[in-house]
């Protein structure tokens, strides 16, 4: 396996995308793949999953801790840092098999190394080692601190901060603007004397050419109540080199099932390089569900968005259903939230927050972009329209019992939210000439705002219905206040949905086919500016953001729709700007049933590839936008396992009916299905699909 990415050279444009690319995370925290001498200029960020703040009227976001891996060293009273100084070789390099980060730059006087991990058997821990040495004699200076003036998109968000020292150790307490307490330990060690002054310390001697200094930072960030100094006392003790092992074993456990060999080197590194960015986000622990933009920052409000339902739960389904559970007790959770919104609208059931935090509360702005050039807000509606959020949670969960098989999590809450949901589309439907029509909505496709019969939102809320339905005999009688069941299955009888015409062709909304033939590379020829949003745009041109037909083809299978793939692929294809992550791997799949294997291994490469790349789509409007792509990361997995291996799970029915383009000679998985775990091997034109009784 190759394990490393490594990027060689400094160059100051790259220093944004490569803090997503060089990510660290565990499921709890995210470390942006920074360097020692960057501040907030550089966006250094230690991000916290799922707590939220809001600082005066400003968007309410996942906030980031005071970054402890703060280090400047100095040569000669020189300050040694790629920003100021030239350096003669610099290396960063992110070990995605252990989770780990390091650089090594080299000044003209001395070489920095350092390397940090944040700790995936003990998921509060952060430890980082970095060595000076010096390559001519002279006197050295390093400085560290837990740099408090942290990077904020819509901060700050700590109305209160305290550092003391207990013990040697330095603790940090901040009260956010919402009075949550976070506490935070860090302990610096060196075989060097370590002074301070204002709350910065340094080590300081005069080196012989060859001679070296290290620094250990040794971080715990403490979210109970209780004091936990003495357990980051214990870490120190059992020093770095115990700790990362822990870490490594840990985190290499996680590769045994998920990973998936092609055989192919340069998409075997995009893969496994994808599947990196999801293992990263895992914590069996942790029902604060995945956000669109994973730990990389505060992107999107660290919010959880339908891409988790849609794109990330089927695989953690597959690879790790006790996690895959964990992001359904999360949408549980916040059922109230959803209600709630609901009730807001005027609607009955539940109505998911497009943008949903801790509390499920709807944080998606009405001006949800800004005109790049006036800087002024642009009405959006995503909160108020995009119906389908509803449909995707509840079509999360039924695809997580179908392929877990596991049923309990229906009796623990999932059943009321799929009965909740399906009342909210009953409560939201327009009766028009004998038929229930979904108005003013919009699809995925969210360059077409307030349309009517989006063929993808009306699929699913039948969709969620008949869910409703068919759990409602064992489930429905816990409930308060249930729907009749005839009600829901006369109901769904007449919800209107859209066929397709003569030619195949399934029409994304009303009126979709009335819109200008304008192709994506038009739309963006009119755009004053490269930020600026498409939306507007495209308003009245067939150009769509990202898949919306074909999108329903893979996600609600029910419908026979798959049948119209190709006239469909054909058609909406140019169309499509891709202009959302989570686009291709749609496409990808759709191409690989209908054997146009060339156009799904390049779709597959722009999911696989896209956290690699320096030149991603940093702004959506004036709105930063950056950040990983966790969708497109599952969309890369997704498009290989059900797309080029054709996996077919259905009852006592586990098949492959492989597609598999040129580039690609085998394919070898595994992966868990109603409790048991298979093992898929792909081979030409053999394959086999064989039960592993051996795992632990
Ligand atoms: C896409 C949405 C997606 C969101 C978060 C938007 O650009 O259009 O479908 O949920 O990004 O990834």
């Amino acid at each position: 396996m190759k394990k490393t990415l490594v990027k060689t050279g400094f160059n100051k444009n790259d220093i944004v995308s490569f803090g997503n690319m060089f990510l660290l995370a565990n499921g709890r925290y995210g470390y942006r793949g920074t360097l020692e001498e960057y501040t907030k200029e550089q966006m250094v960020a230690l991000n916290v999953l799922g707590l939220y703040d809001r600082y005066e009227d400003k968007w309410r976001e996942s906030i980031n801790l005071p970054n402890p891996l703060f280090f400047i060293t100095s040569f000669n009273g020189e300050k040694q840092t790629v920003l100021t100084k030239e350096v003669v070789s610099h290396q960063v390099e992110l070990n995605i098999y252990d989770a780990t980060f390091s650089r090594e730059t080299l000044f003209k006087n001395i070489v920095i190394k350092s390397e940090r991990f944040l700790s995936s058997a003990n998921k509060d821990l952060l430890v980082s080692k970095y060595v000076v040495k010096a390559l001519n004699s002279g006197l050295v200076k390093i400085e560290f601190k837990l740099d408090l003036d942290n990077y904020d998109i819509n901060g700050p968000h700590y109305k209160n901060r305290k550092v003391n020292d207990i013990n040697g150790v330095q603790s940090f307490k901040g009260i956010t603007n919402e009075n949550k307490i976070i506490t935070t330990y860090t302990k610096y060690v060196s075989d060097e004397d370590i002074k301070t002054y204002n709350n910065t310390y340094f080590v300081e001697k005069y080196l012989q050419k060859g001679d070296e200094i290290c620094v250990f930072t040794y971080y715990l960030v403490n979210q109970t109540s209780a004091s936990r100094v003495e357990e980051l006392q214990k870490n120190v003790q059992q020093g770095y080199d115990k700790l990362l092992k822990e870490h490594k074993t840990s985190f290499n456990k996680k590769w045994d099932i998920s990973r998936v060999l092609l055989g192919e080197p340069e998409s075997q590194f995009e893969l496994d390089y994808s599947i990196y960015h999801l293992l990263i986000l895992e914590d069996d622990k942790s029902y604060r569900s995945v956000p669109a933009r994973g730990l990389s920052g505060q992107t999107y409000k660290g919010a959880i968005f339908w891409d988790t339902e849609t794109f990330i739960l089927p695989f953690f389904t597959l690879t790790n259903p006790q996690f895959a559970r964990n992001i359904i007790q999360y949408r549980i959770n916040t059922l109230p939230g959803a209600k709630k919104k609901a009730q807001g609208f005027g609607y009955q059931g539940a109505f998911y927050a497009w943008e949903s935090q801790d509390d499920g509360i709807e944080q998606c702005s009405q001006y949800n972009v800004t005109d790049p050039i006036t800087g002024e807000p642009i009405r959006t509606y995503f909160d108020e329209k995009q119906i389908h959020i509803s449909g995707d949670v509840a079509l999360g969960i039924s695809r997580y019992v179908y392929l877990s098989g596991d049923t309990s999590i229906l009796s623990d809450g999932g059943y009321e939210v799929i009965h909740e949901c399906a009342r909210f589309y009953i409560s939201r439907a327009t009766l028009r000439n004998g038929q229930y029509h979904f108005d003013d909505v919009i699809g995925p496709d969210e360059y077409h705002e307030r349309i009517n019969d989006n063929a993808f939102t009306n699929y699913l809320a039948y969709k969620t219905i008949d869910l409703a339905i068919e759990y409602y005999d064992e489930y429905a009688q816990k409930l308060s206040n249930p729907i009749n069941k005839k009600d829901f299955i006369s109901f769904r009888n007449l919800i209107y949905l859209p066929k397709p015409y003569d030619n195949g062709l399934i029409e994304q909304f009303e009126h979709y086919f009335d819109l200008k033939d304008v192709y994506p590379h038009e739309v963006k020829a009119m755009a004053r500016n490269d930020k600026e949003y498409l939306g507007g745009l495209a308003i009245d041109t067939k150009t769509i953001k990202q898949a919306d037909v074909i999108a329903l083809m893979v996600i609600v299978p029910d419908f026979g729709l798959m049948k119209y793939a190709r006239e469909n692929y054909k058609y909406y294809l140019p169309f499509t700007e891709h202009g959302s992550s989570l686009s291709s791997s749609m496409y990808s799949i759709v191409a690989s049933r209908i054997d146009e294997t060339d156009d799904a291994y390049q779709m597959f490469r722009k999911s696989s590839g896209i956290d690699l790349g320096t030149n991603q789509k940093m702004y959506a409007g004036g709105i930063y936008i950056g950040g990983t792509h966790p969708a497109s990361n599952a969309g890369a997995y997704l498009s290989v396992v059900f797309g080029f291996a054709g996996l077919y799970l259905d009852g006592d029915q586990v098949k492959l009916n492989p597609h598999l383009p040129k580039q690609i000679k085998s394919i070898e998985f595994k992966f868990f299905y109603k409790k048991k775990l298979y093992k898929a091997v792909i081979k030409n034109n053999d394959y086999q699909l064989m039960e592993v009784t051996d795992h632990d």
